[in-house]
């Protein structure tokens, strides 16, 4: 089987793909990304000459380039997929998460084959008290939930006016190597590393819902093989934290691995101005992929934790070409005249 993999030089996808390389080498993978500021081809190193991966730099939402490409079915991860930059343009967002999707799911159609996409439990909005199923009212609070959430609505009309085989997942926040340095979990840790100011939106007690990005890679792979057609499934650990309570954990474990300093990284805290229309908490009741498909998470938060901070301290030259912007001229030197524009 040929699958195609989109937004797979993303944290998410370049994982997953590192995941169905090892655990499918019968199946061959089509890694199509356009490398936007948040794709990079580092994340694929050192298996870009294996013969059953393939890259083409390409926007989902060209639908020409989409009918040129050979594929049996579709995983989809591309998507604009941070909530600051969507508050400042959402343009972008639609373009991808819209449109794109739209185009993946009409290229699935023409070609009748099975898509997975991949969203977000950020779709349902903000829940004070106990826990989304994949039921409950979708009420997205951010230009970038709504528009994960729009991307969902065309999935279900797909397979209800089509028939379509799609399914969808609705996952938590993910955290683990390779997350591109302004989401929370990374942007403590190097800016801990680097001395700088580490920013807590509000009051800090803004509740997120954590999972590694390896058990969120599994779950995937499960439903892309077993789930049913026109469904959701939520995909979670029960892991909910206070974002003032994560950022300490991180910065303890920091510490400790710092003794001879006498500064403790907790003093880098800084609170500042909240995020407009900040979701208070998420929280989502993963029981439906447990029970119908078996799946369970396998890591531990505090092991999970603790190895992503070792993964940022050990791989500096990573995150230290993001940081200055060499990253994005990587796929130049590397592939040059070897993949589609
Ligand atoms: P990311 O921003 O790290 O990666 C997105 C990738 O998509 C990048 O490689 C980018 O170059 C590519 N891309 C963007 N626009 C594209 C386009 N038009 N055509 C082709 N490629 C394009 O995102 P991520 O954190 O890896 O998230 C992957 C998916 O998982 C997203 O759909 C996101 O909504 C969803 N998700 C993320 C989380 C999380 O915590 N990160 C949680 C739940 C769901
Ligand atoms: P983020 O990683 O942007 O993910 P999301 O908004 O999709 O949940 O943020 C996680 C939480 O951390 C969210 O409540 C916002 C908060 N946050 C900060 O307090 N400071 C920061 O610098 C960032 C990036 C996020």
């Amino acid at each position: 089987m040929k699958i195609m993999v989109t937004g797979g030089a993303g944290f998410i996808g370049s994982n997953f793909i590192r995941h169905m390389l090892t655990s499918y080498p019968e199946h061959s993978i089509l890694n199509l990304d356009n490398l936007t500021y948040a794709g990079n081809l580092e994340n694929l190193k050192g298996i870009e000459s294996l013969s059953h991966y393939t890259f083409i730099k390409g926007d989902i939402a060209d639908a020409r380039l989409l009918e040129s490409i050979e594929f049996d079915a579709i995983i989809n991860f591309a998507a604009e997929s941070h909530v600051d930059r969507s508050i400042l343009n959402a343009y972008p967002f639609l373009q991808t998460n819209v449109i794109g999707t739209q185009c993946l799911l009409e290229a699935a159609k023409k070609r009748k084959c099975r898509i997975l996409h991949v969203s977000t439990d950020e779709v349902y909005g903000s829940i004070e008290e106990g826990l989304f199923i994949e039921t409950s009212t979708v009420l997205p609070n951010s230009p970038y939930a709504a528009s994960k959430a729009s991307a969902d609505l065309l999935a279900r009309a797909y397979h209800e006016t089509y028939g379509l085989d799609v399914s969808v997942t609705r996952c938590s926040n993910n955290y683990g190597p390779y997350q591109f340095p302004e989401k929370l979990i990374p942007l403590v840790i190097l800016n801990a590393i680097e001395g700088k100011q580490i920013p807590v939106y509000g009051d800090g007690k803004n509740v997120r819902d954590w999972i590694h990005v390896s058990d969120h890679c599994k779950a995937i792979d499960l439903i892309f093989h077993k789930g049913k057609a026109g469904t959701v499934y939520n995909v979670g650990a029960r892991n909910e934290v206070q974002n003032i309570d994560i950022i300490k954990k991180i910065l303890m474990i920091m510490d400790e691995k710092k003794r001879h300093e006498k500064r403790s990284f907790t003093d880098l805290i800084a609170y500042v101005q909240d995020r407009p229309g900040h979701d208070r908490r998420y929280a989502i009741d993963p029981t439906k992929v447990e029970t119908e498909l078996g799946w369970r998470p396998e890591i531990d938060f505090d092991k999970g934790i603790s190895s992503t901070v070792e993964w940022y301290m050990e791989n500096r030259e990573w995150w230290k070409s993001i940081l200055s912007g060499e990253y994005m001229d990587y796929y130049k030197q590397q592939y040059d005249g070897r993949f589609r524009e």
